[in-house]
Order: C-alpha cells, then structure tokens, then sequence
C-alpha cells in the first residue's frame, strides 16, 4: 500500500501526473507533425490523428513499465509507490493499445492508409503483415494483462505468472514489427517529414526497442546465481 496515500489504488495524483507526460508528448507530437506541419483538416482529430497519438502512447507506457525501477529509478525508497506505478502503465499500455487496434479498424480502409492497400480494395503484403503483428502483439499484451490480475499470482504459480508478465517484451517485439513493416519505406525519405520530424512509426520502433535492448543488455550482464 502506498504511505503517502494509505491507497493501493492506480488512479491517483502521481498516476495522473505520469499519464499527463507520457500520454501529453504523443499527443502533442502528431497534432504539431500531422495538423500544424502536415496540413491535416481538424475534422480528422477525433479519430484518425488521436489514433496515432494513443497508438504511440500505448508504446511508451509498455516500454515504461518494463523500464521502470530498472534504468528508470523513480521512488526508490517508495516501492509500493513504485509498483503502482509499474501497474498502471501497464494495463494503460493496455488499454491504450485496445482503443488503437479498434480505432483502426474503424479507420481501415485505402482513403486513410493507402500504404496498406491496393488500389482495388483489398490489403497488400505490407497491410496483411503489419495487421498480423499488431493483432499478436495486442494478444500477448491481453496475456500479461490477465496474468497481472490480483488472484492470479496464487493460481498459476511464481514460474508462470513471470512468463506470462515477459510476454510484454514479446508484444514490444511484435509492435516493433508491426511499425517497422507499415513505416520502413518513409523512414530514408527525410525530405518528406512534416516539419523535419521523424514519422510516429519510427518513433514508436525506437521506444519499442530500448526496453528489448535494456533486458537484453541484463540478461546478458547478469551474473549467474550461485551454484547454478
Ligand atoms: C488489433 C490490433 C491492431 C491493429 C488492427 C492495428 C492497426 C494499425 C494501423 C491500421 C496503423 C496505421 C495507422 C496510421 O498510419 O495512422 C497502425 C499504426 C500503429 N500501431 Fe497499430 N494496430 C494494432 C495493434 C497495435 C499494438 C498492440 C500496438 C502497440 C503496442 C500498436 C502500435 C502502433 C503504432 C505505434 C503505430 C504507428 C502510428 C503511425 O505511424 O502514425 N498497434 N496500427
């Protein structure tokens, strides 16, 4: 239970401050890439250009829960503070990545992403693989989802509910492919970028990867536990 609080609730006035960032720097980033410099009519903020924003959050709390209390050190002499915060951008992460998926497919068609489709109608190579890694990578984030519910640990057991919480690299590992395959093509024409600012896709691999890298970095450096 978080001290400060007497509260172990994820709604609370450290939580909001760090949704206000870590939701506020995505927003702020498409509205200023896509309506200030890109040119894009307002009437398409509600759903279109809020989409990407939400999409590109869902990344950075994924990546934050994962980085949190490890390179991120934040409320050292404050763990339960510190849990609560590694929660809430999680299943925010969640969330936020549910709505983008449902948003998308509201969106779906060859008027707003033209990349995916073919002019006939039907998605191209670059849409069905792009569509097939966010789906998975959606699915493992509902896993780590559900193996975070409170009972859960008791149920499955220390081993598997730790898988079931890596499987939140996974679902980083799939978002940075889902990005990679849909952006690629306009991440070596810089000239293009609106306002010289790099495309959302691009940003999202970036965050995507330094978690993968950060625990790759310590499963490697980690010592070997004694006698083993
Ligand atoms: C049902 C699952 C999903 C579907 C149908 C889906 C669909 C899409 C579509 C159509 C786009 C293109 C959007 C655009 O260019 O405006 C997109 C972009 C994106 N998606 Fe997903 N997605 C799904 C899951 C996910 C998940 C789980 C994540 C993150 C964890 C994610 C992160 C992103 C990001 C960061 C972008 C880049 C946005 C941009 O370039 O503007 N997606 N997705």
């Amino acid at each position: 239970m978080n001290e400060e609080t007497g509260s172990d609730r994820l709604i609370q006035s450290f939580t909001i401050r760090w949704f206000v960032l870590l939701f506020g720097i995505p927003l702020t980033y498409a509205v200023v890439r896509y309506h200030v410099f890109g040119g894009v009519e307002w009437s398409h903020f509600p759903l279109y250009i809020a989409n990407k924003a939400i999409s590109l959050a869902a990344v950075f709390f994924i990546g934050a829960s994962y980085l949190i209390g490890k390179t991120v050190r934040v409320y050292d002499d404050e763990p339960d503070k510190r849990l609560i915060l590694i929660k809430f951008s999680g299943l925010m992460g969640f969330s936020l990545a549910a709505i983008h998926g449902a948003m998308a497919l509201l969106l779906s068609s060859p008027d707003y992403y033209p990349k995916l489709f073919h002019e006939a109608g039907k998605m191209n190579l670059t849409g069905e693989l792009s569509m097939v890694f966010g789906v998975l990578s959606l699915w493992c984030l509902a896993i780590t989802a559900i193996t975070s519910l409170p009972f859960m640990y008791e149920a499955v057991g220390a081993e598997r509910w730790k898988r079931g919480q890596r499987m939140g690299y996974f679902s980083l590992l799939l978002a940075a492919g889902h990005v990679l395959v849909m952006g690629l093509s306009g991440w070596f024409e810089p000239g293009g970028w609106p306002g010289s600012l790099p495309p959302i896709s691009l940003v999202a691999f970036i965050a995507a990867l330094i978690p993968l890298l950060v625990r790759l970095l310590w499963t490697v450096t980690a010592k070997p536990a004694s006698g083993s």
